[in-house]
Protein backbone atom coordinates (compact mmCIF):
# COMPACT_ATOMS: atom_id res chain seq x y z
CA UNK A 1 0.00 0.00 0.00
CA UNK A 2 2.52 2.74 1.36
CA UNK A 3 4.56 2.86 -2.08
CA UNK A 4 1.45 4.60 -3.96
CA UNK A 5 1.41 7.08 -1.34
CA UNK A 6 4.46 8.51 -1.70
CA UNK A 7 3.70 9.16 -5.83
CA UNK A 8 0.12 10.94 -4.46
CA UNK A 9 0.26 14.08 -6.20
CA UNK A 10 -1.09 17.48 -3.92
CA UNK A 11 -0.45 17.84 -0.52
CA UNK A 12 1.58 15.74 1.21
CA UNK A 13 -0.16 16.65 4.67
CA UNK A 14 -3.03 18.07 6.44
CA UNK A 15 -4.74 18.48 8.89
CA UNK A 16 -7.87 19.92 8.89
CA UNK A 17 -11.59 20.56 9.72
CA UNK A 18 -12.04 21.30 13.56
CA UNK A 19 -9.01 19.79 14.91
CA UNK A 20 -9.61 18.98 18.76
CA UNK A 21 -6.81 17.07 19.69
CA UNK A 22 -6.94 15.72 23.36
CA UNK A 23 -3.70 15.37 25.67
CA UNK A 24 -5.43 12.33 27.96
CA UNK A 25 -3.45 9.52 27.32
CA UNK A 26 -5.64 6.48 25.28
CA UNK A 27 -9.10 8.59 26.54
CA UNK A 28 -11.03 6.86 23.51
CA UNK A 29 -13.69 9.23 24.03
CA UNK A 30 -13.86 12.78 23.49
CA UNK A 31 -15.98 13.55 27.01
CA UNK A 32 -13.49 12.07 29.23
CA UNK A 33 -13.92 14.56 31.84
CA UNK A 34 -10.13 14.56 32.50
CA UNK A 35 -9.70 15.54 28.74
CA UNK A 36 -7.67 18.86 27.87
CA UNK A 37 -8.06 20.16 24.85
CA UNK A 38 -4.55 21.01 23.25
CA UNK A 39 -5.43 22.03 19.53
CA UNK A 40 -8.34 23.78 18.32
CA UNK A 41 -9.39 24.66 14.64
CA UNK A 42 -6.48 23.99 13.57
CA UNK A 43 -6.21 23.62 9.57
CA UNK A 44 -3.19 23.15 7.86
CA UNK A 45 -1.50 21.75 4.46
CA UNK A 46 1.65 21.09 3.71
CA UNK A 47 2.94 20.64 0.18
CA UNK A 48 5.85 18.19 -0.85
CA UNK A 49 9.03 19.93 -0.55
CA UNK A 50 8.22 22.81 1.66
CA UNK A 51 10.74 23.75 4.95
CA UNK A 52 8.15 24.86 7.47
CA UNK A 53 8.52 26.11 11.36
CA UNK A 54 6.01 25.43 13.79
CA UNK A 55 6.78 28.39 16.06
CA UNK A 56 5.40 29.31 19.40
CA UNK A 57 6.36 29.22 23.28
CA UNK A 58 6.54 26.64 25.44
CA UNK A 59 2.65 25.42 26.09
CA UNK A 60 1.36 26.59 22.91
CA UNK A 61 1.10 22.77 21.15
CA UNK A 62 3.50 22.63 18.79
CA UNK A 63 4.69 19.08 19.53
CA UNK A 64 0.92 17.73 20.43
CA UNK A 65 0.71 18.97 16.42
CA UNK A 66 3.94 17.79 15.03
CA UNK A 67 3.60 14.26 17.03
CA UNK A 68 -0.32 13.83 15.01
CA UNK A 69 1.62 15.01 11.57
CA UNK A 70 4.19 11.89 12.32
CA UNK A 71 1.37 9.67 13.03
CA UNK A 72 2.89 9.20 16.87
CA UNK A 73 -0.29 10.31 18.04
CA UNK A 74 -4.08 10.63 16.71
CA UNK A 75 -6.00 13.63 16.68
CA UNK A 76 -9.35 13.21 18.68
CA UNK A 77 -11.37 14.90 15.83
CA UNK A 78 -10.74 15.84 12.22
CA UNK A 79 -8.88 14.11 9.78
CA UNK A 80 -5.46 13.68 8.96
CA UNK A 81 -4.71 13.45 5.23
CA UNK A 82 -0.80 12.19 4.69
CA UNK A 83 0.52 12.16 1.37
CA UNK A 84 -2.77 12.68 0.01
CA UNK A 85 -4.55 9.83 1.90
CA UNK A 86 -6.38 10.22 5.04
CA UNK A 87 -5.05 7.70 7.62
CA UNK A 88 -7.37 9.03 10.46
CA UNK A 89 -8.69 5.42 10.72
CA UNK A 90 -6.24 3.18 10.27
CA UNK A 91 -4.69 0.66 12.14
CA UNK A 92 -1.84 1.13 14.36
CA UNK A 93 -0.05 -1.67 12.87
CA UNK A 94 -0.31 0.16 9.56
CA UNK A 95 0.19 3.74 11.32
CA UNK A 96 3.19 2.36 12.31
CA UNK A 97 4.31 0.89 8.82
CA UNK A 98 3.65 4.51 7.13
CA UNK A 99 5.79 6.23 9.64
CA UNK A 100 8.45 3.44 9.32
CA UNK A 101 8.59 4.24 5.32
CA UNK A 102 7.97 7.63 5.08
CA UNK A 103 8.94 9.93 8.37
CA UNK A 104 12.11 10.79 9.92
CA UNK A 105 12.26 12.19 13.28
CA UNK A 106 14.70 13.57 15.23
CA UNK A 107 14.31 14.81 18.86
CA UNK A 108 15.65 17.49 21.20
CA UNK A 109 17.46 14.95 23.29
CA UNK A 110 18.58 12.23 20.50
CA UNK A 111 17.75 9.22 21.44
CA UNK A 112 20.40 7.46 19.94
CA UNK A 113 21.46 3.79 21.80
CA UNK A 114 24.20 4.13 24.00
CA UNK A 115 26.32 0.87 23.47
CA UNK A 116 25.53 0.55 19.76
CA UNK A 117 27.85 2.97 17.23
CA UNK A 118 26.93 5.62 15.44
CA UNK A 119 27.03 3.32 12.39
CA UNK A 120 24.32 1.13 14.36
CA UNK A 121 22.22 3.79 15.42
CA UNK A 122 22.48 5.14 11.38
CA UNK A 123 21.09 1.84 10.35
CA UNK A 124 18.63 0.62 12.57
CA UNK A 125 15.62 2.11 11.23
CA UNK A 126 16.59 -0.44 8.25
CA UNK A 127 16.53 -3.16 9.76
CA UNK A 128 12.85 -3.34 9.80
CA UNK A 129 13.06 -3.17 6.08
CA UNK A 130 14.02 -5.79 3.56
CA UNK A 131 17.36 -4.07 2.20
CA UNK A 132 20.17 -6.58 2.90
CA UNK A 133 22.67 -5.89 5.63
CA UNK A 134 25.62 -4.80 3.44
CA UNK A 135 23.54 -2.18 1.48
CA UNK A 136 22.09 -1.39 5.21
CA UNK A 137 25.73 -0.89 6.16
CA UNK A 138 26.63 1.11 2.70
CA UNK A 139 23.83 3.88 3.08
CA UNK A 140 25.07 4.07 7.12
CA UNK A 141 28.11 5.45 6.23
CA UNK A 142 26.99 7.70 3.25
CA UNK A 143 24.75 9.41 5.88
CA UNK A 144 27.21 10.15 8.19
CA UNK A 145 29.76 11.28 5.65
CA UNK A 146 26.89 13.94 4.65
CA UNK A 147 26.18 15.00 8.01
CA UNK A 148 30.27 15.22 8.35
CA UNK A 149 31.01 12.25 10.95
CA UNK A 150 33.26 10.00 8.37
CA UNK A 151 36.00 9.53 11.07
CA UNK A 152 33.23 8.78 13.83
CA UNK A 153 31.27 5.89 12.75
CA UNK A 154 32.56 3.55 15.41
CA UNK A 155 32.21 5.61 18.15
CA UNK A 156 29.45 5.70 20.79
CA UNK A 157 27.12 8.17 21.68
CA UNK A 158 28.79 9.19 24.75
CA UNK A 159 32.42 9.24 22.73
CA UNK A 160 30.81 12.30 20.53
CA UNK A 161 29.97 15.70 21.56
CA UNK A 162 25.87 17.01 21.89
CA UNK A 163 26.24 18.39 18.18
CA UNK A 164 27.69 14.86 16.48
CA UNK A 165 25.48 12.92 18.69
CA UNK A 166 22.72 15.33 17.12
CA UNK A 167 23.86 14.61 13.15
CA UNK A 168 23.84 11.05 13.85
CA UNK A 169 19.67 10.68 15.27
CA UNK A 170 19.98 13.16 11.65
CA UNK A 171 21.75 10.30 10.07
CA UNK A 172 19.57 7.92 11.56
CA UNK A 173 16.28 10.41 10.86
CA UNK A 174 16.95 9.49 6.83
CA UNK A 175 17.69 6.08 6.48
CA UNK A 176 14.85 4.75 5.10
CA UNK A 177 14.62 7.69 2.87
CA UNK A 178 12.01 9.56 3.85
CA UNK A 179 9.70 11.96 2.73
CA UNK A 180 9.22 13.91 5.38
CA UNK A 181 11.50 14.68 8.55
CA UNK A 182 10.18 16.33 11.31
CA UNK A 183 12.37 18.16 14.05
CA UNK A 184 10.75 18.72 17.84
CA UNK A 185 13.21 21.20 18.91
CA UNK A 186 16.25 19.68 17.44
CA UNK A 187 18.76 22.68 18.64
CA UNK A 188 17.05 22.53 21.92
CA UNK A 189 20.54 21.47 23.89
CA UNK A 190 23.05 22.99 21.46
CA UNK A 191 25.19 26.07 21.16
CA UNK A 192 24.82 28.43 18.44
CA UNK A 193 27.12 27.21 16.55
CA UNK A 194 26.11 23.78 16.26
CA UNK A 195 22.76 24.90 16.41
CA UNK A 196 23.73 26.19 12.97
CA UNK A 197 25.19 23.48 11.77
CA UNK A 198 22.38 21.57 12.43
CA UNK A 199 20.20 23.99 10.73
CA UNK A 200 22.18 24.06 7.89
CA UNK A 201 21.78 20.16 7.81
CA UNK A 202 17.83 20.36 7.90
CA UNK A 203 18.16 23.03 5.09
CA UNK A 204 20.61 20.51 2.67
CA UNK A 205 17.53 17.41 3.78
CA UNK A 206 15.24 19.96 2.60
CA UNK A 207 16.76 20.54 -0.42
CA UNK A 208 17.70 17.01 -1.96
CA UNK A 209 13.56 16.69 -1.15
CA UNK A 210 12.38 16.17 1.69
CA UNK A 211 9.82 17.93 3.34
CA UNK A 212 11.06 18.88 6.46
CA UNK A 213 8.62 20.70 9.81
CA UNK A 214 10.85 21.98 12.53
CA UNK A 215 8.95 22.65 15.49
CA UNK A 216 11.07 25.60 17.79
CA UNK A 217 10.26 28.07 21.02
CA UNK A 218 13.12 30.29 19.22
CA UNK A 219 12.50 32.94 16.57
CA UNK A 220 16.20 32.44 15.34
CA UNK A 221 15.68 29.52 14.58
CA UNK A 222 12.24 29.43 13.18
CA UNK A 223 13.73 31.67 10.65
CA UNK A 224 15.99 29.22 9.01
CA UNK A 225 12.67 27.69 7.42
CA UNK A 226 10.23 28.95 4.94
CA UNK A 227 7.23 29.04 5.94
CA UNK A 228 6.70 30.04 9.89
CA UNK A 229 3.61 28.92 11.33
CA UNK A 230 2.68 30.84 14.55
CA UNK A 231 0.57 29.13 17.04
CA UNK A 232 -0.23 30.19 20.50
CA UNK A 233 -2.37 28.23 23.08
CA UNK A 234 -3.59 25.48 20.45
CA UNK A 235 -3.98 27.52 17.41
CA UNK A 236 -2.33 28.77 14.38
CA UNK A 237 -2.97 32.29 14.89
CA UNK A 238 -0.30 33.50 11.86
CA UNK A 239 1.36 31.86 8.54
CA UNK A 240 3.91 33.41 7.19
CA UNK A 241 6.21 32.80 4.46
CA UNK A 242 10.11 33.70 3.75
CA UNK A 243 9.86 37.08 2.08
CA UNK A 244 7.03 38.56 3.91
CA UNK A 245 9.25 39.08 6.93
CA UNK A 246 12.50 40.11 7.04
CA UNK A 247 14.16 37.51 8.90
CA UNK A 248 13.47 35.78 5.58
N1 LIG B 1 -0.65 13.94 27.60
C1 LIG B 1 -1.10 15.14 27.97
N2 LIG B 1 -2.09 15.26 28.90
C2 LIG B 1 -2.55 16.47 29.26
N3 LIG B 1 -2.12 17.63 28.77
C3 LIG B 1 -1.13 17.58 27.86
C4 LIG B 1 -0.58 16.35 27.39
N4 LIG B 1 0.37 16.64 26.46
C5 LIG B 1 0.39 17.97 26.36
N5 LIG B 1 -0.50 18.54 27.18
C6 LIG B 1 -0.75 19.98 27.34
O1 LIG B 1 -0.95 20.49 26.04
C7 LIG B 1 -0.37 21.75 25.90
C8 LIG B 1 0.54 21.77 24.70
O2 LIG B 1 1.63 20.92 24.94
P1 LIG B 1 2.78 20.71 23.85
O3 LIG B 1 2.17 20.28 22.57
O4 LIG B 1 3.80 19.82 24.46
O5 LIG B 1 3.34 22.20 23.69
P2 LIG B 1 4.72 22.74 23.12
O6 LIG B 1 5.40 21.64 22.38
O7 LIG B 1 4.33 23.89 22.25
O8 LIG B 1 5.51 23.20 24.31
C9 LIG B 1 0.33 22.06 27.21
O9 LIG B 1 -0.51 22.91 27.94
C10 LIG B 1 0.45 20.73 27.86
O10 LIG B 1 0.43 20.85 29.24
MG1 LIG C 1 7.24 20.74 22.73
Amino acid sequence: MARSFARTAGQILEDRAGNEHNGSNGGSNGEDANAVTVLRDVTLRIMPGEFAALQGTSGSGKSTLLHILGLLDRASRGTYALLGKDVSHLSDDALSTLRSRHIGFVFQSFYLIPYATALDNVLMPGLYTKVSHRQLVQRARELLTMVGLADRMHHKPSQLSGGQQQRVALARALMNRPSLVLADEPTGQLDSRTTREILDLLRTINEQGATVILVTHDPNVAAYARRRLHMEDGRIVRDEQAGTAAAG
